[in-house]
This record gives C-alpha cells, sequence and structure tokens, in this order.
C-alpha cells in the first residue's frame, strides 16, 4: 500500500513512526514532513493547507490511504475531496469537522444534547459582547469562534483585560475572520485531561489519557503554547472518571453528530476539565492533539494501520484496540523565545540513542539542509520515553534529553512533576 500523512509535526512523525510497524505499507510519503520524517517516508514539499496540491499528489502517486492530521485542511474539506477522487482516509468530513471549526458550533451542540461544558453566549456585534462584560463575572473566559492557531483563547481577570481582548478580536480583526464572532464563558477549575478517541461513527474507543502542558515555562508560567510537554496515562484521569466520561460527554458527542447528519469518522479529540461538578468539555478537536499523540501513540498495541482502516470501512468495531500498561513522558525541546520571536537555522546533533529502550525521538520544527538537520520552527524535537510508571518515563525522558543538542535549545524542567507529585501524596 501507498499511504500518504498530511502534515510536519511531532504528531504526524508519530503517527508515521507508528504506521510503518505494519508490513502492508510499500511506500509512505508525507507533506510536507519534516527533517526526521524523511528517513522512512519520502518528504514532498506540499503544504497542509494546499488542498489542490494534496488532492492532486494522492491521484498522481497513485496513493491508497490518506492520513490528514492537522485541523486546517479537515476543516477546509480535504478528506471530502480525497473520498471524492476514491482514495480512502483518515479524518472527519469538513461537516464534522466543524466541532473543532466553530466554537459557538461545538457550543450549541453541547447545549442541545445535554452535554456537560462551561455556560456561555456568542457574540456577532461587539457592542453586546461589552454591554455582556458590565455584567458578568470575573475571571472570564474569551474565545474566537474559528481556528486562531491556539491563541484564540483569553482567560481575562478582570474587565480591562476582557475588554481589550473584544477589542483585539471583534474590532481590530487580529485573527482575521476567526474572530469576527467571540464565545465568552464561565471560568472552570479543576484538573485538565485530554482523551482521544478512535471513532467510526457507531463505536468509539478512547485512547489511553494523556496530560498536555500548555503553558511555555515551569510551573505553567509564560504563555499558552502548542503543547511543551505531555504524560500519559493521566494521573488526574481516574477509572470512574473515565466511565463517567463516556456516558455523559464521549458517546452522547458521538450521537449529537450522528444526529446533525455529521457523522465523525476519525480521531475525536476531548479537552476535559475535571471539576467538582463532574467532568466537562473544554474544547473539542477534529484531530489528534499534539504533544497528546507523542505519548499516547508509543503506547499503543495494536496496528495502527488496521485501525485507521477499519475507522473509514466503519467497522472499529470489530477491532480490539489495546494499550500497553506504564506510562509514557515527553518533553518537548523549543527553540529560545518560542512561542514568540525565535531564531532557527541552527545545527542538531544527536547522540547515538539506545533504541532498545523505548526512546522516540520526534521531530517538529527541523529540516534537512545539505545532509545536516537544523532547526526550523518553534517547537523542534518531541523527547518521548516509555516507563513502568511516570516518575521512571519523566526520567527516561529527560535523562534522553541530554542526548540532544543545539544552540537555542530550551524545555521545561518540570513536565510531569506535578501530576507525579499529586498521585504520590495520593500513595498511588
Ligand atoms: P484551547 O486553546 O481551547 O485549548 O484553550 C487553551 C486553554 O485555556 C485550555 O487548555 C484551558 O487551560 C484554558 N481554558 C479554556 N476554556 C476554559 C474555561 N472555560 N475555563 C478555564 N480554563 C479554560
Ligand atoms: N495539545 C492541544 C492540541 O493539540 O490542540
Amino acid at each position: 500500500m501507498n499511504v500518504m500523512i498530511v502534515g510536519g509535526g511531532g504528531r504526524e512523525h508519530a503517527i508515521l513512526e507508528k504506521l510503518r510497524e505494519n508490513p502492508r505499507i510499500e511506500k509512505m510519503f508525507a507533506l510536507p514532513g519534516n527533517g526526521g520524517m524523511n528517513e522512512h517516508a519520502v518528504c514532498v514539499p506540499i503544504k497542509a493547507t494546499d488542498i489542490d496540491g494534496i488532492v492532486s499528489f494522492a491521484q498522481e502517486n497513485l496513493i491508497d490511504f490518506a492520513v490528514v492530521a492537522p485541523d486546517d485542511p479537515l476543516i477546509s474539506g480535504a478528506c471530502d475531496r480525497l473520498r471524492a477522487i476514491g482514495v480512502r482516509c483518515f479524518g472527519p468530513s469538513a461537516a464534522a469537522a466543524e466541532i473543532e471549526g466553530s466554537k459557538s458550533f461545538a457550543k450549541e451542540l453541547m447545549q442541545k444534547y445535554g452535554i456537560p461544558t462551561a455556560a456561555y453566549e456568542t457574540f456577532d456585534c461587539a457592542k453586546d459582547a461589552y454591554a455582556y462584560l458590565e455584567r458578568t463575572s470575573y475571571p472570564t473566559v474569551i474565545k474566537a469562534d474559528g481556528p486562531a492557531l491556539g491563541k484564540g483563547v483569553i482567560i481575562a481577570q478582570t474587565r480591562e483585560e476582557a475588554r481589550d481582548a473584544i477589542r483585539a478580536m471583534m474590532e481590530d480583526g487580529v485573527f482575521g475572520t476567526s474572530g469576527s464572532r467571540v464565545v465568552i464563558e464561565e471560568f472552570l477549575t479543576g484538573n485538565e485531561a485530554s482523551v482521544l478517541a478512535f471513532t467510526d461513527g457507531t463505536t468509539l474507543i478512547p485512547m489511553v489519557s494523556a496530560l498536555d502542558h500548555k503553558r511555555a515555562l515551569d510551573g505553567d508560567n509564560g504563555l499558552n503554547t502548542g503543547g511543551m510537554g505531555a504524560l500519559a496515562p493521566n494521573p488526574f484521569y481516574s477509572v470512574e472518571r473515565a466511565r463517567e466520561c463516556m456516558e455523559s460527554i464521549f458517546l452522547p458527542t458521538m450521537r449529537a453528530l450522528n444526529a446533525e447528519g455529521r457523522k465523525f469518522k476519525g480521531c475525536l479529540y476531548f479537552g476535559l476539565m475535571l471539576t467538582k461538578n463532574g467532568p466537562k468539555v473544554i474544547e473539542y478537536n477534529c484531530r489528534f492533539g499534539d504533544p497528546e499523540t507523542q505519548v499516547v501513540l508509543p503506547l499503543l498495541k495494536t496496528d495502527l494501520l488496521e485501525i485507521m482502516l477499519a475507522v473509514e470501512d466503519e467497522r472499529l468495531a470489530e477491532v480490539p484496540v489495546h494499550f500497553r500498561g506504564g506510562a509514557a513522558c515527553c518533553v518537548v525541546l523549543a527553540s529560545q523565545g518560542y512561542p514568540a520571536q525565535y531564531q532557527t537555522g541552527y545545527e542538531i546533533k544527536i547522540d547515538k540513542i539506545d533504541q532498545t529502550k523505548d526512546i522516540f525521538v520526534y521531530h517538529a520544527g527541523t529540516k534537512q539542509d545539505g545532509g545536516r538537520i537544523v532547526t526550523s520552527g518553534g517547537r523542534v524535537l518531541g523527547v518521548t520515553a516509555l516507563g513502568a510508571d511516570a516518575r521512571e518515563a519523566q526520567k527516561n525522558a529527560y535523562d534522553a534529553v541530554k542526548h540532544v543538542h543545539f544552540e537555542n535549545a530550551f524545555f521545561r524542567r518540570d513536565i510531569a512533576s506535578r501530576a507525579i507529585a499529586a498521585q504520590e501524596e495520593k500513595g498511588e
């Protein structure tokens, strides 16, 4: 089989490494891929947002199966276009991907079908939004309706900050049309959990849970980023919580999308807040999360291609999906300055890492440059290690980080620490 992966981050590298365990795959392509994916795939300089380019490439290169990983092409209908020319793929239709593409759509869906989430109001007019800020309580959460590169959520501590956010989104257009509508919602407190689930619209199988670390600096300080590291399973997400989420959130979401004529096939991502009053949805994504995928897929025992084919053919119920025990921890190595300004073009050197030790170095912002691998983005590499438990996985990951060298590197030194401390306090 010829398989194509659309995207070029750490998530896509983790998908590639898992897919290639399947012996039926003859050739793999990555569009555009990165400096590490080209070890096992042909990287083609077509951007993940270039839907015409992606579709033509699939047709010309006799692609049998496509995995569309990033949000942009999914929301723009890449899978609909590929299926229309007979290319089977992993990823939802544009209609189903709207669950990530429009926050107001997601909120209305949850309200209509009784899925627990923060109370909210939607605004298309800045004047009404300002008026609402006078009567709501603080902190409050302001979200651009459309995709905003992970920057469209502002937690406003005061009315002033909230007004600045509304002005930036609705009047100054900092997120373009994505901010012309905003959702203002209740501020929730609790531990967060990310749960990715395979679904074919009839069956839904949650993967092992994960804990993302969104802030740039230690102690959950600094700016929000795409994610600086992750741990799986998430120690805050107990078996009891998992059962509760399946009943009150996961299955109701799948059924709600069906009832709206938007059957979801692919990976549905639930961003959850585990509040005192039960788990609530903070956000949905229509795809694998990053860096969550870099800790979840290394723990997957079942063949990923077989699962993905079953999702596409709507026979997921026939595939037993298993994860191994133990834990996985991923530390993201970023360019100094990320998520704001940073320099690129530094050579990356990786000492020989003992692959038998379950250590994975996933590339993200890297590229080949005349035989060298150099930095080319904010998040450069994700170093994942497995262990018998979270503490061992964390130690193995930080030991492995010492074998990766590039100038201007920075990373958090406390990935998984708070969760491990909480777990140990409970005596687990
Ligand atoms: P998002 O960009 O949607 O992933 O949101 C970024 C982060 O904002 C989330 O991971 C949460 O930490 C936080 N967040 C979003 N919505 C809420 C909310 N209603 N209450 C508290 N925190 C929130
Ligand atoms: N890690 C969060 C996301 O992928 O959106």
